[in-house]
């Protein structure tokens, strides 16, 4: 979710504005995106880097983040909405974390779709602490070197119950992944929309999800043996 900034600037106001626009814009995208019936949502709301942006817009994006925590919980519980975090919780107080949990624990069982989202996240963070805690257990001989596979990694990593992306929005006009799921993303389908969040709306998430049943999706196979399989 990129551009609150530029929104907010393009308006004279100050950056912290965009941020409250952007909340708006995930209110719209999360209720649209349930109503196309899509099962897994992604958010990524904060990476690792955005700790070394002035320390009052840091705090502010705090102070957001645990208001929408605790105003927009009740209707996304209500709409059986399974909330998931991911990331390094360990730099957030000690009280977000709680809120934090308290949160995951109340939507646990929800199955309508699961709202992930991604706070003091980052891809490289994500598999050097797979690779960390699959060391500990080569360490202690649980997992034998030569046993470990693709699949078996992904049980460490922070998705590890959720499917890899299908499909990866970026909105702001910047075409790169900026640290975001480095592993999940190996196939999953890119879109580079020049509309700044804030304006990111209900037509705009159609669109990509247009755009996304447009693509042919290969994973390394010939289009013809694609045009085979879908005549299967
Ligand atoms: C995305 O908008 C919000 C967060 C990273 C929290 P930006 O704040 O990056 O907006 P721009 O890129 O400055 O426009
Ligand atoms: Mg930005």
């Amino acid at each position: 979710m990129d551009g609150n900034g530029r929104w907010a600037t393009q308006r004279n106001k100050y950056r912290t504005s965009g941020h409250k626009a952007g909340v708006k814009a995930v209110r719209k995208t999360i209720r649209q995106a349930s109503k196309l019936d899509v099962k897994w949502l992604t958010l990524f709301a904060f990476s690792s880097e955005n700790w070394s942006r002035p320390k009052k817009e840091v705090s502010m994006l705090m102070e957001l983040f645990t208001r929408a925590l605790k105003k927009e919980v009740p209707e996304l519980h209500d709409n059986g909405v399974r909330l998931n975090f991911i990331g390094d919780l360990s730099r957030f107080s000690e009280g977000l974390r709680k809120r934090i949990k308290q949160v995951a624990d109340l939507t646990k069982n929800n199955h309508k779709m699961v709202l992930t989202i991604a706070v003091n996240y980052g891809g490289r963070w994500d598999i050097l602490q797979a690779s960390k805690k699959l060391a500990e257990l080569i360490q202690n001989q649980q997992v034998a070197i030569e046993s470990i596979t693709e699949e078996q990694f992904s049980q460490y990593l922070s998705m590890s119950d959720i499917p890899s992306p299908d499909l990866l929005i970026r909105t702001g006009g910047e075409q790169r992944i900026s640290n975001f799921l480095l592993w999940q993303m190996a196939y999953t389908e890119l879109l580079f929309s020049s509309v700044l969040w804030p304006d990111f709306d209900e037509e705009c998430l159609e669109q990509a999800v247009h755009t996304y049943q447009q693509r042919e999706r290969r994973f390394g196979k010939t289009p013809i043996q694609i045009k085979e399989e879908n005549n299967a």
